[in-house]
């Protein structure tokens, strides 16, 4: 344990924490004068998830390598400052809508609601001040298999155009297994849309150890379709066969085996920034959605999901100019997401799983990052 937690160590504020606990420390000041908190949560094995109220952002997150070594395998930064200027979402709590909604509108009961056009004509991940930028209250809760951080916010009737008093709430818990859950939980006073989810870019080598890009982790992805886009990145409609396709992740795959190729879709995406179809099996409430092992650390990731879709992502947009924790520059592809969702534009799209919620009905979905090594 004393050579795990000495390898861990980090400048960063909060670091160091005794296994088996939770530190609140400060994090700096939100742009309207609200101080924010970072949460380090330390398990049984001495593995870290810092997370901070602004946003509910994963700040870091260390887990051992084959040897023991604990890295941090996301990407983040130093102090809330980093996030209020950030348009990548790193670690993000994502809302009302995570992805886009095509012309930001979409019809409800007949009526239709307007959205904010932050992304080309579309909205993107809730419109211009999403849960993203809100700062969360923070409680820390009992849990049987670790230590857990329940953070809740009220996104108010009418706040970026959706309709209904949302009450959110999302449970982080980092497991003694070494897994971070995260659970989701809303209500509303009127019927509106929800697709909550988490923004992390992960880095399974550890993106400050000089790892470069991440075209040569190894990714598993447990779907036989993924939704096709236009332009602008909004899905067709189509549910089309990964089969013969650079989607096809059913066995695995490194990332950038076919991420430079001449698909029409790849081209479009800009490399992957697709919604995958999960393979769901009946009966089961959380299944595998995807598996993806750095051979160099040996470090496994295995995302699971009660969701139906999860947007692969591999940080096309990220292009150097942001520095990260350390100071360190987050280039093209030195990190990826796996957004689990549901399927982007639902609201537009009838013959894509509802994500629709009325009042009386409770939204609750669970996604579960494990973390493992192998030889
Ligand atoms: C999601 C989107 C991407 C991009 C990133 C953030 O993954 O699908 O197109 O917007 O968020 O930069």
């Amino acid at each position: 344990m004393t050579t795990m937690a000495a390898s861990g160590a980090s400048s960063l504020a909060g670091a160091g924490a005794k296994p088996g606990s939770t530190k609140k420390s400060p994090f700096g000041k939100a742009p309207d004068g609200e101080e924010v908190d970072l949460y380090t949560l330390t398990n049984k094995n001495g593995a870290e998830a810092a997370i901070t109220t602004y946003g509910g952002s994963v700040v870091w997150l260390k887990v051992p390598d084959r040897d023991g070594k604990l890295g941090d395998v996301v990407l983040g930064f130093d102090s809330v400052d980093g996030y209020v200027s950030n348009t990548s979402y790193l670690g993000a709590l994502i809302g009302r809508y995570g992805n886009r909604i095509g012309h930001a509108e979409f019809k409800l009961d007949g009526k239709t609601y307007t959205l904010a056009k932050n992304n080309g004509e579309n909205t993107l991940h809730g419109g211009t001040k999403g849960f993203n930028k809100a700062v969360w209250t923070a409680k820390e809760i009992e849990s049987k298999d670790g230590q857990a951080l329940e953070l809740s916010y009220l996104s108010k009737d009418g706040e970026e155009g959706f309709p209904g008093n949302l009450h959110v709430r999302v449970i982080y818990t980092l497991e003694d297994s070494n897994a971070l859950k995260i659970e989701y939980f809303a209500t509303t006073d009127k019927d509106t849309v929800v697709n909550l989810t988490n923004h992390s870019y992960f880095n399974l080598a550890g993106p400050g150890s000089g790892s470069g890009d991440i075209l040569g982790h190894i990714l598993m992805i447990e779907a036989d379709k993924f939704t096709p886009v236009d332009s602008g990145l909004i899905p067709t409609g189509e549910l089309r066969d990964v089969a013969g396709t650079p989607f096809d992740f059913r066995k695995p795959t490194p990332i950038g085996a076919r991420i430079d190729s001449d698909d029409e879709q790849i081209k479009l995406g800009g490399g992957y920034d697709h919604n995958f179809v999960l393979r769901r099996k009946a009966g089961e409430a959380i299944s595998l959605a995807a598996r993806v092992v750095e051979p160099k650390t040996g470090r496994v990731m295995e995302v699971w999901t009660t969701q139906p879709g999860v947007q692969f992502y591999t940080g096309n947009f990220l292009d150097g100019s942001l520095h990260g924790k350390g100071g360190i520059s987050y280039t093209k592809r030195s990190a990826f997401c796996l957004e689990t969702q549901h399927f982007p534009d639902s609201p537009n799209k009838p013959k894509f799983p509802s994500t629709e919620l009325k009042p009386g009905e409770h939204y609750h979905t669970t996604t579960i990052y494990k973390f493992s090594t192998e030889k």
